[in-house]
């Protein structure tokens, strides 16, 4: 069996590395405004609260490590590919487990936390450890054009033009992680069932998509995103 893969992830494939969720009751939009912090309003009407939000933010991600789901799906990608399937990995995560783990097949489709772009020379670079108001661009030198290369709300996500090609011809689709309420990705397993492919979800509990899905796995990822891998490369 081939055909192609489409894996979406969400704050809960980071949640067992000690990266927090958006809206589980712990979750961060319950300790913070979004509105405040992640909108290009908020941004410019307060880029240092901005930058000092996503500096703590980052630098929380400087001991993150990625668990057994991360690891399952860099798997899934080497073996998949090596039978001659397609393969795709979306994340709505700003952080760089996936990469970590070795996952290649990768898109951010909200940004990456670790890098900074340059409203001014559009450079995208790696993040210094702390971006301020007046923190020079690394390659045309302006201070206080950088801001951090992340999706806000009201923004376009990226790569939708590889996303959605990817779920028009996609023969399986798997969520993980995700609560399904943030378009466009909660608007993804729609497409995919459009496409004709079958859908699984793996998450702690039922989500706002849970009715498109076929196949719903409850559980923790780090337990059940490896076994549910280990099952689907079983199947031949
Ligand atoms: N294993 C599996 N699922 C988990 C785990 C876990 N250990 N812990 C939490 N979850 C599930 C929750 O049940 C929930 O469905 O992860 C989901 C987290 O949902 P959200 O916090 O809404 O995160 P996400 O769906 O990724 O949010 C989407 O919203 O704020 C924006 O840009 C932000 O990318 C984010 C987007």
């Amino acid at each position: 069996m081939t055909g192609s893969l489409v894996i979406l992830t969400g704050a809960g494939i980071s949640a067992e590395s000690g990266l927090g969720t958006f809206r589980d009751t712990d979750g961060l939009w319950a300790k913070f405004d979004w509105q405040a912090l992640a909108t290009p309003e908020a941004f410019a009407a307060e880029p240092f609260k901005v930058h000092e939000f996503y500096n703590a933010r980052r630098a929380n991600l400087a001991t993150a490590r990625p668990h057994a789901a991360h690891a399952a799906l860099a798997r899934l990608e080497r073996d998949w590919l090596a039978r001659g399937g397609d393969f795709l990995l979306v994340t709505q995560n700003v952080d760089d487990l996936h990469e970590q783990a070795g996952s290649q097949r990768l898109v951010h489709m909200h940004g990456e936390l670790k890098k900074m772009r340059c409203e001014a020379c559009h450079t995208v670079a790696t993040a210094s450890d702390e971006i301020g108001t007046d923190t020079p661009c690394p390659r045309c030198r302006q201070p206080g054009f950088l801001r951090p290369h992340v999706v806000w709300f009201g923004e376009i996500p990226l790569e939708m033009d590889l996303i959605f090609q990817a779920l028009e011809s996609c023969t399986h689709f798997v969520a993980i992680g995700t609560s399904g309420t943030v378009y466009p990705a909660a608007g993804f397993s729609e497409i995919a069932r459009r496409a004709g492919a079958h859908l699984t979800e793996i998450n702690l509990a039922e989500t706002d998509t849970s009715p498109v899905f076929d196949s719903h796995i409850t559980g923790p990822a780090s337990a059940a995103v490896p076994a549910w891998v280990e099952a689907f490369l079983a199947q031949g």
